[in-house]
């Protein structure tokens, strides 16, 4: 990755933190904006972040993310709307601002971090389940339209990973009896979802585009 510019969404701790440190490690130079630089509730913020960097993005993850529980009866409007647009509209903005110059360059690497339950369903995930599927969509149709572009574009769906977001939507006691039910018995470190990132962002990954690579320690596979 030396010499790559990579831009990635939430870095601030999780997934998107281990992620830039590996990127760091792997010679990118590093973007990590915090959520008053880039605010991904607005689109505006979006569009003054992108036009603030003078670089050309060569790599974007889009990691940023947000699951509010609620079923179909605590289901409100609000937090609907907001699902979709940090989780799925934000990323889509950032994607048409970068791949501008993306195209340009001959060269692009984006990954979009999704999730298991864009592939099987938990109760009260609905908005999240919506965006994160709708977010693979999405990569595959990027896939086909960026391709001859030079731009790769991936999907992640890690399953449960150690990090804040499991800690605040799960009870120490769930989190065990989900530990249980996981074929490797432990959920994914921040890391270890990185790594597949690293991969699908560096020049080693030539051929690899508009796939969903489910990252859960065969959870899904029960
Ligand atoms: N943890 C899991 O088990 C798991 C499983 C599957 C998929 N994922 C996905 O992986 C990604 C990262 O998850 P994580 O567990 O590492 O999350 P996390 O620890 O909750 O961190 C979320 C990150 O997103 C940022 N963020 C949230 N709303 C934002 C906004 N409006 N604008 C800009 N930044 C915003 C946060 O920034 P602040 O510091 O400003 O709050 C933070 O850096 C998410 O897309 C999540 O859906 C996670």
């Amino acid at each position: 990755m030396k010499g790559r510019v990579a831009l990635i969404t939430g870095a601030s701790r999780g997934i998107g933190a281990a992620t830039a440190e590996l990127f760091k490690k792997a010679g990118a130079r590093v973007l990590t904006p915090s959520r008053s630089e880039l605010d991904l509730s607005d689109n505006s913020s979006i569009e003054r972040y992108i036009s603030s960097v003078e670089d050309s993005i060569d790599i974007l993850v889009n990691n940023a993310g947000i699951n509010f529980l609620a079923g179909l009866e605590e289901l409100d409007q609000e937090v609907l709307g907001q699902t979709l647009q940090v989780n799925l509209v934000a990323p889509l903005i950032l994607t048409q601002l970068v791949a501008k110059k993306m195209k340009a360059n001959r060269y692009g690497r984006v990954v979009n971090i999704s999730s298991i339950w864009s592939v099987v369903a938990k109760e009260r995930r609905l908005a999240y389940a919506a965006s994160k599927s709708a977010m693979n969509g999405v990569t595959r149709t990027l896939a086909i339209e960026l391709g001859e572009h030079g731009i790769l574009v991936n999907a992640i769906a890690p399953g449960y990973v150690n990090t804040e977001l499991t800690s605040q939507n799960n009870s120490p006691e769930q989190i065990q009896l989900i530990s249980n039910s996981i074929p490797l018995h432990r959920l994914a470190e921040p890391a270890e979802i990185a790594e597949m990132a690293v991969f699908l962002c560096s020049e080693k990954n030539s051929y690899m585009t508009g796939q969903v690579l489910v990252v859960d320690g065969g959870y899904v596979c029960r």
